[in-house]
């Protein structure tokens, strides 16, 4: 199977893009996922797969509490600076603290998770997290994710929901 034609054809598929966040031994962790998804309503169940190459993954595999944080259309900088290895991801990133995981400012959507399963996935682990709180915010658009770069939904044909209809941290 030819890997560049395989990775071409995946890439066909529209994600979002979260950056993930734990709490480590020396510190704050966070990577940049588009593998999130979700899984079940009822219990709550969402994934995100981490590669076993990870700087991370011992950090995620001990904690076992985690933060989905769904980036917004202006977050490109935020999804790069996730991306990249190294000790200061979180330089210039403002969070508020959560005992799971920093909680990143301006995102449309925050999950907070605790792991329910961990399965071998290849190359991957897959985490599959219960949601023990939630929020989806009224910051806009998120940042899309399309063979290998950056899109922006463009315009909306559905407004979106009135503010009630929106979760909030405070509820
Ligand atoms: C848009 C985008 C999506 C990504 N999605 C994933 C993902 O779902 N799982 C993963 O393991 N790495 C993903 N990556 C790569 C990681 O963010 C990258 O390898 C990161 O440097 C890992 O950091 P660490 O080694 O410090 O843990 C993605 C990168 C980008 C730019």
């Amino acid at each position: 199977m030819d890997e560049r034609e395989l990775r071409h054809a995946l890439g066909a598929f529209a994600t979002g893009i979260t950056v993930v966040t734990t709490h480590g031994p020396d510190g704050p962790v966070g990577v940049t996922a588009s593998s999130f998804n979700s899984v079940s309503m009822d219990p709550p169940l969402v994934l995100w797969s981490l590669s076993k190459r990870s700087a991370s993954l011992a950090a995620f595999q001990s904690h076992r509490r985690w933060v989905i944080n769904v980036l917004g259309e202006s977050q490109r900088d935020i999804s790069n600076q996730f991306a990249r290895r190294g000790p200061d991801k979180f330089a210039g990133v403002e969070t508020d603290d959560d005992s799971a995981g920093p909680v990143l400012r301006g995102t449309v959507a925050t999950f907070v998770c605790d792991t329910e399963h961990e399965y071998d996935g290849g190359d991957h682990i897959i985490l599959v997290g219960r949601v023990t709180r939630f929020v989806g915010s009224k910051a806009g658009p998120p940042l899309l994710y399309f063979r290998g770069g950056y899109r922006e939904i463009g315009a909306v044909d559905h407004p979106f929901p009135a503010d009630d209809d929106w979760q909030s941290w405070s509820q």
